[in-house]
């Protein structure tokens, strides 16, 4: 009935939002825009007609506002119905590899080795890289002749030639020993703690490097045994390294144990590469020396100790299957990535 139907037929048919812009234009635009310029031909009206026309066009201003937000919504799900259609959603389709970081193999293999000793009651104890001969060498009944103090395998800090008292002869620890020596002396058995730490010892080859990591176990107790140490030992490597792994003791020398064990695993790498006939030496361990616990202030008639020590980096060469331990510290992300 009037010059606007058409418009809204117009809109409803609009096949883009871009149309229905401009044929918001073509009816609101200020100047020129089609009821813009009905509103201000009114003013010319006779009174009479004034009011009714004044009426008119404002419910033709309501509908065609409502008909362009109405289509303006049909279209923009229109898009979204397509694109959904278009753009199947495949649930099995696998996502780009994200690029997340990790842990450091050795960081994240001792954080496990805490969290499974912890689930076996065992605390986490720390001592100073930096030692002093007593504590490293001499509370632990390794005497003067013994060839870990070599000057071969030790390194010692300056001065140290010039001290005589060995608790100021200081070195950089050999091994994490000493924590059991500090933690004891402080202590009342019983007690059980496990220490992760760095050590250093004038070696490197691909078993063996200048800096690496030990832990070291310790329980004291009424009664404990070389087959409680065995129990521990086997049910924690199995838990850190796989279920199935292959190990065996052997007797070892160390002057703080007696009996003295050694703990071997089987070298998991490539079948055709032999590695020490395939077994690798990860373990020292034994039942505490009654001159240790003396020396400690705890009564060898009393207590009874065991104590271990583990190298990290060969269990990661064996978990992993690396061959060469150095390339644990070479910082090659191409290396690290696959881990
Ligand atoms: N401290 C010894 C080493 O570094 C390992 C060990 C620890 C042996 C505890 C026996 C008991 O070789």
């Amino acid at each position: 009935m009037s010059a606007f139907g058409p418009y809204i037929t117009k809109i409803r048919s609009a096949a883009s939002s871009a149309e229905l812009d401009a044929l918001e234009l073509e009816i609101f635009s200020r100047k020129h825009g089609v009821l813009t310029v009905a509103m201000k031909d009114m003013g010319s009206l006779p009174p009479s007609e004034k009011i009714s026309r004044g009426q008119e066009l404002n419910r033709w201003k309501h509908d065609l506002t409502e008909a362009l937000a109405w289509r303006r919504k049909e279209l923009s799900s229109l898009v979204m119905g397509e694109l959904a259609s278009g753009d199947k959603l495949d649930v099995t389709l696998e996502l780009p590899p994200q690029e997340s970081g990790h842990l450091h193999p050795i960081p994240e293999f001792i954080r496990q080795v805490e969290e499974v000793f912890g689930r076996m009651g065992f605390e986490i104890a720390e001592g100073p890289e930096v030692e002093s001969e007593q504590f490293n060498f001499n509370d632990l009944n390794i005497p003067e002749s013994h060839p870990a103090r070599d000057a071969q395998d030790t390194f010692w800090l300056a001065g140290y030639e010039s001290e005589n008292d060995p608790s100021r002869r200081l070195l950089l620890r050999t091994h994490t020993s000493n924590v059991q020596i500090r933690y004891m002396k402080t202590r009342k058995p019983p007690m059980r703690i496990i220490c992760p730490g760095r050590v250093y010892r004038k070696d490197s080859d691909a078993t063996h490097s200048p800096m690496f990591h030990q832990f070291e176990g310790l329980m004291v107790g009424a009664g404990v045994s070389l087959a409680n140490m065995k129990a521990v030992m086997m049910s924690a490597i199995r838990e850190l390294i796989a279920p199935d792994i292959d190990f065996r003791f052997r007797t070892g020398f160390f002057p703080f144990v007696e009996p003295g064990l050694e703990m071997d695993l089987r070298w998991r790498g490539d079948e055709n590469e032999s590695r020490e006939g395939r077994w690798m030496e990860v373990a020292g361990c034994g039942m505490t020396h009654p001159n240790v616990l003396r020396n400690c202030g705890i009564d060898p008639d009393k207590w009874q100790g065991f104590a271990f020590g583990f190298g990290v980096e060969r269990m990661i060469m064996i978990k992993l299957q690396i061959p060469d331990l150095r390339s644990l510290y070479r910082g090659d992300l191409r290396f690290l990535r696959q881990f």
